[in-house]
């Protein structure tokens, strides 16, 4: 109940941080009058914002298209102020025809060459023990950040899994990922098992996760025999091992 009031004086907070640019702010309420998808969080969409501006990458994926396209391609034009030569390659990935129909349409005219918003199926993977679903995307889009707010990870034989996207991605890039990911809990919790607490971390307050620098190297290796991969302790808690 605590957390819950600190969460919505959070996102009045980041709603005011917003405000107070109002090039974005104004798109962002453009958008928000038209659209029918359910939008990021405002913590999340700063983050996002402030994160993209920071590090500046070169090649970003979204996944789950809406109004953080917008807040993408937003941060892309500021940076572009100051640094004309920067094109990162941003996609930006929708499973529902509607949905990235309805994305394609909202999108303003101003940034139609800066994202390619692809329609993508979704199929199940795995990474060791952990199952997840994720965009059936070919080739995996190349990228140094990536934005996790889909998709849906329900699974076909029933029950929920978590959001792959980010495992493929840190699997086929040769440089760190970073990235958002907005409240998918069970997202988080697979990713901190598997590249641990240091360079995944979620604030309770905002639900807002991150994750900073993870390479191949940094996935905890889970393969056949399973038992190979993990440490007992004297009260026979089992622990996955670090690589
Ligand atoms: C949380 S939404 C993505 C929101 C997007 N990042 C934004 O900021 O607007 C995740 C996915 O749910 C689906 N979706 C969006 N709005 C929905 C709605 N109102 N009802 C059901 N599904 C929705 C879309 O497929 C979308 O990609």
């Amino acid at each position: 109940m605590f957390l819950q009031k600190l969460t919505y004086i959070a996102e009045r907070y980041y709603k005011w941080k917003f405000q107070s640019n109002s090039g974005l702010w104004n798109e962002i309420q453009d958008y928000q009058q038209k659209t029918k998808s359910t939008g990021a969080k405002y913590a999340t969409l700063f983050y996002l914002y402030k994160f993209i501006t920071k590090t500046r990458p070169k090649s970003i994926t979204e996944c789950g298209t809406g109004l953080s396209t917008v807040v993408i391609c937003h941060a892309i034009e500021s940076i572009k102020k100051e640094e004309p030569s920067y094109n990162p390659r941003f996609v930006s990935l929708e499973s529902e025809q509607f949905y990235w129909k309805h994305a394609v349409d909202l999108l303003p005219g101003k940034y139609k060459n800066y994202v390619d918003i692809k329609l993508a199926s979704l199929v199940e993977d795995n990474y060791g023990m952990y199952r997840g679903v994720r965009y059936d995307c070919k080739p995996i889009p190349p990228c140094d950040f990536v934005f996790v707010d889909g998709p849906d990870y329900k699974v076909d034989k029933g029950g929920f899994s978590f959001c792959f996207d980010l495992i493929s991605c840190i699997l086929s890039s040769e440089t760190p990922v970073n990235a958002v990911i907005d409240t998918r809990v069970s997202t988080v919790y697979v990713l901190q098992k598997l590249l641990g607490q240091r360079i995944v971390k979620y604030n309770p307050v905002t639900r807002v996760g991150t994750v900073k620098g993870a390479t191949m190297r940094n996935l905890k290796e889970i393969s056949e025999p399973p038992s190979r991969h993990f440490n007992y302790d004297f009260w026979g808690n089992l622990h996955l091992k670090i690589k």
